[in-house]
């Protein structure tokens, strides 16, 4: 069967003051291999992502787990295109990033914590002006958004609110639904619950369970929650520095530490018992 998503030692570093040259663009310099390291006169890098693999099913949810900075963000990128790896490979469906854009670009969507909308705007302008962009016809879309928005809990009266006036749990749900109007194979999600409140992030994470029922959606998505990990994922990759230092299913994972008076090892004690530091949470 062929991987959902395929990365095989991946590797990305940026220099600092330019790292956004290597979007895919087709007028852009081929990728170099040279990883420079600050010594010899080079520019200093960031290692984001430092040599990771790992394969994804289809129809799998699968969690990256891991703390401010260890390459969340940026994994997420890669696998959207809209970054290129230094080296190493990923494919998506088959397809490689590099090579076949387009064609990972049809398969996926990617949800980020910092979605922009016009604000001015309601989420149905919102969510018509983005089906534009995919090629969707509008009476078609106007019923199926009107149907997403309210499977993720959104009243009519909100679909037809400006943005603005949205709290942002459910400015995030409309950015969900906008991904999900293209229909994806995938699904990437950053953070998709980071600084939501807790119904909120319950409305979101029973979204996230559905679109994998129901439409067998693959999801792959990024947290620092680790009870919303275990909850929902069936595998998970932690993360920490760049490097994927565990990755298996929350029960294994929690097995490679042994308990303490009888209390079942969290993850909290995985990430410290493998990383030697604690996984800091916020907002929780
Ligand atoms: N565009 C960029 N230019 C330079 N450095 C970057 C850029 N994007 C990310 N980095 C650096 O790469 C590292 C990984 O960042 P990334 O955003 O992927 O982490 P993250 O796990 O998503 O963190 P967070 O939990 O805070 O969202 C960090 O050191 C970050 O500063
Ligand atoms: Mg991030």
């Amino acid at each position: 069967m062929t991987a959902a998503i395929y990365v095989d030692d991946v590797y990305k570093a940026f220099g600092k003051p330019d790292a956004e040259r290597r979007l895919h663009l087709p007028w852009r310099a081929p990728a170099s291999n040279g990883h420079s390291n600050g010594k010899n006169g080079h520019k200093p890098t960031v290692v984001a992502v430092d040599h990771v693999s790992f394969a994804v099913q289809p129809g799998e949810i699968f969690g990256v787990l891991g703390p401010n900075g260890s390459g969340k963000s940026t994994l997420i990128r890669l696998l959207s295109t809209l970054l290129l790896p230094d080296s190493g490979q990923i494919r998506i469906f088959g397809h490689d990033v590099d090579q076949e854009a387009m064609e990972v670009q049809r398969l996926i969507n990617r949800v980020s914590v910092e979605a922009s909308f016009f604000k001015k705007l309601s989420p149905m302008e919102n969510l018509l002006y983005g089906a534009r962009l995919y090629g969707l016809d509008g009476r078609e879309t106007r019923a199926q958004v009107v149907v997403i928005l309210t499977r993720l809990g959104l009243e009519d009266r909100a679909i037809r609110n400006p943005m603005e006036q949205m709290s942002r749990g459910m400015q995030q749900k409309v950015a969900i639904a906008r991904a999900l109007l293209s229909r994806p194979r995938i699904l990437l999600l950053d953070e998709p619950t980071t600084g939501l409140d807790p119904r909120s992030k319950r409305e979101v994470q029973a979204v996230v369970r559905e679109l994998q029922q129901k439409e067998g959606t693959t999801i792959l998505l990024t947290t620092h929650d680790m009870t919303e990990a275990e909850n929902l994922c069936d595998r998970i990759a932690i993360m920490d520095r760049g490097k994927v230092v565990a990755l298996d299913t929350p029960p294994n994972l929690r097995a490679l530490v042994p308990g303490s008076n009888g209390t079942q090892p969290t993850l909290e004690d995985v990430f410290l018992e493998l990383t030697g530091r604690q996984l800091v949470t916020e907002e929780e």
